[in-house]
């Protein structure tokens, strides 16, 4: 059985981070990621990531704090969204020693900064449109210096439990020669992403299945707040592919059907800079009230000049070409809301640890510590995952060492368990659903009942369907039967992810009866913090969501209305 001290599940922004900074606590750390590292979903992130560097300006963290506590709707838990601002510039220096080239300013030659939605100063620090895929080059750099070994093309399956209900490794699908392992670990940090593909279209890559939170809920873990999913305002039709907010930072103006700058009415003051949930509500009230173009409103670049666009936004100019053709040199580009974020991830406290499973850690969008809260400022997102990926990976270190010599508890036959389930699945042949036939249903159904708007109507017709398709999966058929790269195999036990996933998320949002944040009840249009200042917490018992709830922590901010 292959063992390390800490094994890190997921290679992008917090994995690396994470095991970066378990390499440096002098831990034996390792990798296990079902992409190479460089393809991990963060690459995909464009237009930046959040300090308070004050650079150009007088910002400062407790600005930063502020925002971030204003944007989540005051139910992130101001402790951690604190220790994440304070944090962010040291992180951003750092990740700049390392070799993360950012975009600089073009007198002061420092860190250039552009503004962001939400927030009260230009705080977003960029490296053109290619802000994530740039940082996650850097980490990997440091990763290979360090040599942190790397199981690429490792699917995990499963979370080893040591006998005492603590977390002891994980069972992994080598997908090269298709075969199961056991690696034993004394901490396990989970850094697996988001899960947007319980969405269509969504901006987020084919690999963002959720897999470590839907892991996590198997074996008892909590996941919290699963109800709040972000909608970017600015995703191209019908695609989902992103257009930063980068875009609006430099001036960009979204245009309803009949050209007018629509946002002066739902956010006079910050207008296409209001926080993101706002911007996503106010572009469906337009389509829904008959202003919007085949669907879609229009972001309008051209008057930010050629050469503002070539320097700043070359990304987003060819893939508006792409997969719009439309060039936004010359034309506006048609837009939508699109599933872009979960707020909602594994139940972690400030250190990153899973109160549930000790020995679990979780960082970056697969967990919830909460800093997010009911809507994640734009920015923050590649901050959090550097951020608290590094607090994970220092826990998950101070955890091994604590064993004292003790030795790694895990079962190395508990990859044989796993193994009889999947041969299983494999010799199925029962004319059965196939995976993909699941998942176009329900990505549907989410996007269609369970989007930036929702009823408690249209949510029940969401859970019934999710039923449906659980029972459906429970037949599910595996086309190919091979053992090498047999993507239709792990396409499928994503989609149990997916299934898990989806179905906390319906009951999260049918029970939390106000709008708050991304989650926004036309049946309860009001926020209602007399009830809800609460987190939700998911439990999978028995095949069924059970909820519970624990409380918000509330240090310097007391609630206010949030106007922008
Ligand atoms: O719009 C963007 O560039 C995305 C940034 C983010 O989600 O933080």
């Amino acid at each position: 059985m292959k063992t390390h001290d800490v094994v890190v599940v997921g290679a992008g922004l917090a994995g690396m981070r994470a095991a970066i900074a378990a390499h440096e606590a002098g831990v034996d750390v390792a990798l296990v990621t079902k992409v190479h590292p460089v393809r991990s979903h963060s690459g995909a992130a464009q237009g930046g990531i959040n300090a308070a560097l004050g650079n150009q300006t007088d910002d400062a963290p407790a600005n930063h704090t502020f925002d971030t506590v204003k944007g989540a709707d005051y139910i992130g838990d101001q402790d951690a969204i604190e220790m994440m601002c304070e944090r962010a510039p040291h992180e951003i220096i750092q990740l700049e020693h390392w070799g993360a080239i950012f975009s600089r300013h073009e007198t002061t030659g420092q860190i250039a900064q552009r503004p962001f939605g939400g927030a009260g100063f230009p705080r977003t620090c960029y490296a053109a449109d290619l802000t994530g895929l740039v940082i996650l080059h850097t980490l990997y750099t440091v990763c290979v210096k360090y040599d942190i070994p790397t199981y690429e093309e490792y699917f995990v399956t499963d979370l080893v439990e040591d006998g005492e209900g603590g977390c002891s490794g994980v069972v992994a699908y080598d997908m090269v020669h298709g075969r199961l392992e056991t690696i034993g670990a004394k901490s396990v940090v989970l850094a697996t992403g988001g899960a947007g593909r319980v969405y269509r279209p969504s901006t987020n890559s084919h690999s963002s299945t959720g897999d470590g939170m839907s892991l996590a809920m198997r074996h008892g873990v909590p996941l919290k707040d699963m109800e709040f999913m972000q909608f970017h305002p600015t995703t191209l039709s019908p695609s989902g592919v992103l257009v930063t907010e980068g875009a609006r930072g430099e001036g960009g103006y979204l245009l309803n059907a009949d050209g007018e700058r629509f946002m002066s009415k739902y956010a006079p003051n910050k207008l296409e800079l209001a926080s993101r949930d706002v911007v996503s509500r106010s572009e469906a009230t337009e389509i829904l009230e008959g202003r919007g173009v085949d669907g879609c409103v229009l972001i309008d670049l051209r008057h930010l000049g050629k050469d503002r666009i070539m320097e700043r936004l070359p990304q987003i100019r060819e893939l508006c070409m792409a997969f719009a053709g439309v060039d936004p040199i010359e034309a506006p580009v048609p837009i939508k809301p699109g599933a872009h974020y979960h707020m909602g991830g594994v139940h972690v406290d400030i250190k990153g640890s899973a109160p549930h499973m000790p020995g679990l850690f979780a960082a970056g969008e697969c967990s919830c510590v909460s800093v997010h809260g009911a809507n994640r400022l734009g920015g923050n997102s590649l901050l959090e995952a550097v951020v608290y990926g590094a607090i994970a990976g220092e826990s998950a270190s101070e955890h091994a060492q604590s064993f004292n010599g003790k030795g790694i508890q895990a079962d190395p036959s508990a990859a044989r368990a796993f193994e009889r389930e999947l041969k299983e699945l494999l010799a199925r042949d029962n004319g059965g659903p196939k995976q993909h036939e699941i998942r176009d249903r329900l990505a549907e159904t989410m996007q269609e009942k369970v989007g930036v708007f929702r009823t408690g109507p249209e949510l029940e017709e969401a859970k019934a369907v999710i039923d449906e398709l659980k029972e459906q999966f429970a037949r599910v058929e595996v086309d190919d039967k091979g053992s090498v790269f047999n993507q239709s195999l792990i396409h499928t036990l994503e989609t149990g992810y997916l299934l898990d996933l989806a179905e906390s998320m319906v009951v999260g949002a049918i029970d939390r009866t106000e709008s708050r944040g991304a989650h926004s009840r036309t049946d309860f249009p009001d926020r209602d913090d007399e009830n809800w200042m609460k987190h939700t917490l998911s439990y999978q018992e028995d095949g069924e969501i059970r909820l519970d709830y624990s409380e918000v922590t509330v240090t310097k901010y007391e609630p206010q209305v949030r106007t922008y």
